[in-house]
């Protein structure tokens, strides 16, 4: 089923998510809805919180090809090593018509469960690293903005709010 995805400024998306404890069907379930929802967008990441549930689970596919064979499920995902650094482009499917660079770690290490509850470590860098580090700030209520400098974000909070206005 496809979820509407929250959009910036929406609250829900300030939240913190929690550990999954044990993967059940509604957490199968949650990554289909995430995978269709990514999918339709379309986008390269998705992570639980945007659909508004509070659970450390990302997906990410930057295949571009848009169907479920290069699926990255990452459930309870932690960065266990970085280095290097990137300063790419990025754009949010909760953050709408605004795009920016962002300083990241060119290189990590990301260990997770897969829906399977199998321990897996995936070797990341430029574009995957990239989202691996995206997709995890979302799980601790952090969006790309929020990495902005202060004028930055500033001028990013005006122009969002503009368009709100606009959309009322
Ligand atoms: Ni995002």
């Amino acid at each position: 089923m496809i979820r509407t995805i929250l959009t910036y400024p929406n609250p829900e998306l300030k939240k913190k998510s929690a550990p999954v404890t044990i993967i059940t069907d509604s957490v199968r379930e949650l990554v289909r809805d995430m995978a269709e929802s990514m999918y339709a967008a379309p986008g390269v990441g998705l992570a639980a919180p945007q659909l508004g549930i509070h659970q450390r689970v990302i997906i990410i596919d930057i295949s571009g090809k848009n169907e479920p064979p290069d699926l990255i499920v990452a459930i309870n995902p932690t960065i266990i090593h970085a280095e290097g650094e990137a300063y790419e482009e990025e754009g949010c499917l909760s953050v709408l018509d605004y795009a920016a660079n962002v300083k990241r770690y060119a290189r990590v290490i990301v260990k997770a469960l897969d829906l399977e509850g199998a321990e897996r470590t995936w070797n990341a860098e430029d574009l995957l690293a990239i989202a691996f580090q995206h997709e995890i700030d979302h799980l601790d209520g952090i969006l790309f903005v929020d990495h902005l400098s202060t004028l930055k974000r500033e001028l990013f909070q005006r122009k969002a709010r503009k368009a709100a206005e606009e959309r009322r």
